[in-house]
């Protein structure tokens, strides 16, 4: 149980929070130590593997069959419910969606509150998308107060909740596809310990970038490099999360700055759906934070491109049809189903069933 009220509990910091939520679903990068980590890779391998043959897909999709998922993505998105939708599928679960507010009863006044309590009478999983940066904590509060439990592995537990991205602040899913990617671009080179990995472009309000950065607190010596525009620029809260851990990191004008020196170059896009006003053209993004085709040249031979896309003008065209296998963007989408589908197996407690 948790005895706080809803306001007490969402005036609490994220590290406070932390406590109360770990376990009972994904909301935020910090909640993971380099063993789940370490596991979360093993397993997202593992199930790949497994559904290769028939037997195992078969088997897979048995695992969750008497279980229903909502995907709640009021925020656009292509690849993460899509992905979240494939994960539940391998895994044999029953889906449904939700992405539109206006058809939903939130146009008729119903508060999120009262929304959530609603789906959590209905499904055994909520993965939520929403632009408030708080949605997906206030879903677990609720999630505690609601009398529906789940039965893992002997324990009763609260329905769970993922965050498939919140607000500007956080997207922790997207950080472990991430990481589970640059494991595998760094398996022959000693993983991502030691490693100096660039992150460009809209650092200020790229969730992705900000859960990936909490997450190198699990590495050792690992250097960041933020790339970005002064307007753009890594928040202060994240530079003394990095402080207080140990973890070096440069602010450069320019990508031309780290491009032979970075073991992995993280590109974003403008995030200007928060810009004040918004229009229809899209900024362009500034030409020393647009990844050239000529850079392949000056990239380290074992370094690797990623993005978390969508990408826009950030990266050239030509980049995509270069042939390089450094360019991973596209294996990170898929990646990130696989990392889904570990995640969930582990939060309905059959890995072990997997692994073994
Ligand atoms: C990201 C997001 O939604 O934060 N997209 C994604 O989930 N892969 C990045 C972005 O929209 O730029």
């Amino acid at each position: 149980m948790i005895e706080l009220s809803l306001d007490d509990f969402l005036a609490l910091s994220e590290s406070e929070k932390l406590p109360f939520l770990k376990d009972y679903g994904i909301f935020y990068a910090q909640q993971f130590s380099r063993q789940d980590l370490d596991d979360y890779n093993i397993l997202a391998d593992r199930c790949r593997t497994l559904f290769k043959s028939r037997d195992g897909a078969q088997f897979m999709s048995g695992l969750l069959s008497n279980r229903f998922a909502l995907n709640f993505f009021v925020q656009p998105s292509s690849r993460t419910f899509l992905s979240f939708s494939a994960a539940q599928a391998i895994l044999g679960m029953k889906r449904m969606s939700l992405r539109d507010i206006k058809i939903s009863s939130m146009s008729k006044g119903e508060s999120l509150a009262d929304s959530i309590r609603t789906f959590l009478s209905y499904v055994d999983l909520v993965v939520m998308r929403h632009h408030g940066e708080d949605a997906a904590v206030l879903a677990f509060w609720i999630a505690m107060k609601s009398h529906r439990r789940l039965e893992v592995n002997g324990t009763n537990r609260p329905i769970p909740i993922i965050s498939g991205g919140s607000g500007t602040k956080q997207h922790p899913t997207q950080s472990l596809l991430d990481i589970y990617t640059l494991s595998k671009s760094f398996e022959e080179i000693g993983g991502i310990d030691g490693k100096k990995i660039m992150l460009v472009g809209d650092l200020k309000r790229g969730r992705t970038v900000r859960s990936l950065s909490y997450l190198m607190k699990n590495y050792r010596d690992v250097t960041l490099l933020f790339a970005a525009p002064p307007q753009y620029q890594m928040e202060e809260d994240i530079l003394v999360f990095l402080d207080e851990n140990n973890i070096s990191y440069h602010m450069l004008n320019s990508i031309e700055e780290g491009i032979g020196d970075a073991d992995a170059i993280y590109m974003t896009r403008i995030q200007d759906e928060w810009d004040d006003q918004v229009t229809d053209r899209h900024p362009e993004a500034h030409k020393d934070f647009i990844f050239r085709r000529a850079y392949l040249n000056k990239m380290k031979s074992t370094a690797c491109l990623l993005h978390p896309l969508p990408k826009r003008d950030e990266i050239e065209v030509e980049v995509d049809y270069a042939d390089d296998p450094r360019v991973v963007y596209w294996r990170q989408e898929r990646n990130g189903m696989w990392m889904r589908v570990a995640l969930i197996a582990k939060l309905f407690g059959c890995d072990q069933k997997i692994l073994t």
